[in-house]
């Protein structure tokens, strides 16, 4: 996924830790109003949200980006670049964090979250937030620029019809030139209402969530699989 590497790349500089460590920590807080001993965490990228898990928890987690992975195992945690597909094992609980349920357009999220329910033990849950509205059209969508003595990253994003498009480009110095690299990804707008009627997951919780502004530019959802 060489795309989702470049934003492997570039993620540190972007300053998301602190919002998503306040992220984290409501997952953390769900988490313990259940009974649970195994987590798979997919979507798992540089692996901060693991090294909280794996004190609590016998914590995974899987990625699809290869530097993703590298970044997070490099933190000693047990992560692995694997689709959630291929997988056998199952889950007491199952975790999609920050905005990964919008990677998906319509017929691939329907096709995750089947998945996600196979992966998951009868009685199990599944935790993800989602990019509210607002979160696409007034946080995420615009400009970003960083530039630091041996790189300069530049990030526009663009919401168009329920579509995000974000170029990332990075220059970095090596010796007394300049590489670049580009990418683009995607992400799709999708309405709580069509997530919940994808699969046959019982929605729990809807929470508002405010990270990057005072108004929710995310919504928090907890499933459960079905007690047999
Ligand atoms: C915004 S990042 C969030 C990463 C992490 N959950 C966190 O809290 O920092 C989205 C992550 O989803 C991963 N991703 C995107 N599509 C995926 C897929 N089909 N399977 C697994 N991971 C995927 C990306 O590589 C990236 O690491």
């Amino acid at each position: 996924m060489k795309h989702l590497d470049l934003y492997a790349k570039v993620e540190s500089y972007i300053g998301f830790d602190e919002a998503y460590e306040e992220l984290y920590q409501i997952y953390l807080q769900k988490l313990s109003q259940y009974k649970i001993d195994t987590i798979l965490d997919v979507g798992c990228g540089n692996g901060n949200l693991l090294l909280h898990l794996q004190k609590v928890y016998n914590a995974q987690g899987i990625d699809i980006s290869h530097e993703m992975i590298q970044i997070a195992k490099a933190k000693g945690v047990d992560a692995r670049r694997i689709s959630l597909d291929k997988l056998t094992q199952k889950y007491d609980a199952l975790l999609a964090v920050a905005d990964v349920l919008n990677y998906f357009d319509a017929d691939e999220l329907k096709q995750f979250l089947e998945d996600i329910e196979k992966r998951l033990n009868d009685g199990g849950i599944f935790i993800c937030d989602i990019n509210t509205l607002f979160g696409f059209e007034e946080v995420t969508a615009g400009s970003l620029s960083i530039d630091k003595e041996n790189l300069f990253i530049a990030i526009d994003s663009e919401f168009e019809d329920n579509i995000l498009e974000t170029k990332i480009t990075l220059f970095e110095k090596e010796g007394d030139c300049f590489t670049k690299e580009q990418a683009e990804i995607v992400q799709y707008y999708h309405k709580i209402e069509d997530i919940e009627a994808m699969s046959s997951l019982k929605l729990l919780v809807v929470e508002e969530v405010a990270l990057f502004s005072d108004i929710s530019d995310k919504n928090l959802l907890i499933f459960q699989k079905e007690l047999l």
